[in-house]
């Protein structure tokens, strides 16, 4: 039996003000024409069925989540009382699988890249489960480097250990998480480093040694959660009681870099880790002047700019400006420099939290 647990407990604090906290990136629909999440789940046809997928996300965009992916079961989408970071989200995605089933596979993914080839992702993740299925392995999901990326994990491809469903998957020599640009150039030119796509898939005895091994007191702490929904204790109570003494570490840091049994799929599909607005435009096609525009715009004299606007009554126009960022809102507009799209996050903590 195969299960998908979808992590969805990002903030998304760089998409504002489109995206909120009780509306973050994953259940908007930043790029397509539907929210992140349900695109995520979508694409999964046919490899695990909705009923079979869990979302672990924030308790305050539990409703919000079940409204964008009406399909999913109420009872598998979790609101964590706090957010303790990826290493909680996989124990306690691990409990849950095991009570349906355990000697089940599961894949842990999140739930806001933008993917285009969905049957390039089904193949690539058919083998990792193979894998998964057949060897006390941690699959992971190799992407190609393109840059010198300091914000994702490196996977330093090892030998072959097979074919799995018709794709070779390899051992992992090692994993290193958020290395320094420094580590990332030289890893760029060896060659034989690949960005980690922050997908998972294992089996639940295999990731259960791991937790056993690597983060024993978030494991042992999870088991009193398990204890308590065997005894038929209301979810929600026992995260709000046990979840916030968690440890707060990724599961990257936690488990995946300490881990000996790591292999590795190469990616067969398009990925983006769509961060920041600049990023939306590469999905876009342009216009003669390299503007993107989603919404009703009159750009004059206009260039290099990205126009959001998903109010279909609202126009927006520009005249005369370039390398811009507009997007607007029911209750707020920003208007921002392209280079300054990163500091969208400290400008929407000086304005407060906006619900
Ligand atoms: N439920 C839940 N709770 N989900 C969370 C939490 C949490 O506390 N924290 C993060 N997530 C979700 C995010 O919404 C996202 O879908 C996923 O887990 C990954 O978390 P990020 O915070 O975005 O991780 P990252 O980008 O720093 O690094 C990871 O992803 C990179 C690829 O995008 C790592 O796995 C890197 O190695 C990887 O390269
Ligand atoms: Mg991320």
């Amino acid at each position: 039996k195969r299960f998908v647990v979808i992590m969805a407990g990002g903030r998304g604090e760089r998409f504002w003000p489109e995206s909120r906290i009780a509306r973050p990136k994953q259940l908007l629909p930043i790029v397509g024409d539907k929210a992140m999440l349900a695109q995520t789940i979508e694409r999964l046809a046919g490899l695990v069925a909705p009923q079979d997928v869990f979302v672990i996300t924030n308790a305050e965009q539990r409703d919000a989540v079940l409204e964008v992916c009406p399909d999913l079961d109420p009872n598998k989408v979790i609101g964590e009382p706090i957010g303790r970071d990826t290493a909680a989200a996989v124990g306690l995605a691990t409990v849950l699988v095991r009570r349906e089933d355990p000697s089940a596979c599961f894949a842990m993914l999140p739930a806001d890249a933008v993917i285009h080839d969905a049957n390039g992702l089904r193949k690539t993740l058919e083998s990792a489960f193979a894998a998964a299925e057949a060897q006390a392995v941690l699959a992971t999901i190799g992407i190609t480097a393109s840059f010198p990326a300091t914000g994702y994990g490196y996977i330093q491809q090892g030998e072959a250990m097979g074919n799995f469903a018709d794709r070779c998957v390899y051992q992992v020599q090692r994993f290193v998480e958020k290395p320094d640009l420094e580590t990332a150039q030289n890893y760029l030119e060896a060659g034989n480093y690949f960005w980690n796509a922050g997908m998972f898939i294992w089996s639940v005895p295999t990731i259960v040694a791991e937790l056993e091994k690597s983060t024993p007191t978030l494991w042992q702490a999870l088991q009193t959660i398990d204890q308590g929904l065997a005894n038929n204790q209301n979810i929600d109570s026992l995260l709000a009681e046990h979840y916030p003494q968690l440890e707060k570490i990724s599961v990257d840091y936690a488990i995946i870099e300490k881990a000996q049994n790591v292999v590795m799929v190469e990616s067969g599909f398009d990925w983006d880790d769509v961060g920041e607005w600049p990023a939306v435009a590469r999905h876009y096609p342009a216009d003669d002047n390299g503007n993107v525009v989603r919404g009703q715009a009159e750009l004059t004299d206009a260039s290099d700019n990205i126009v959001y606007c998903r109010d279909a009554k609202h126009l927006v126009a520009l005249l005369g400006v370039k390398d811009l960022i507009v997007v607007k809102t029911d209750d707020a507009t920003l208007v921002c420099h392209k280079d300054k799209a990163q500091e969208i996050k400290e400008l929407v903590k000086k304005i407060g939290v906006q619900e």
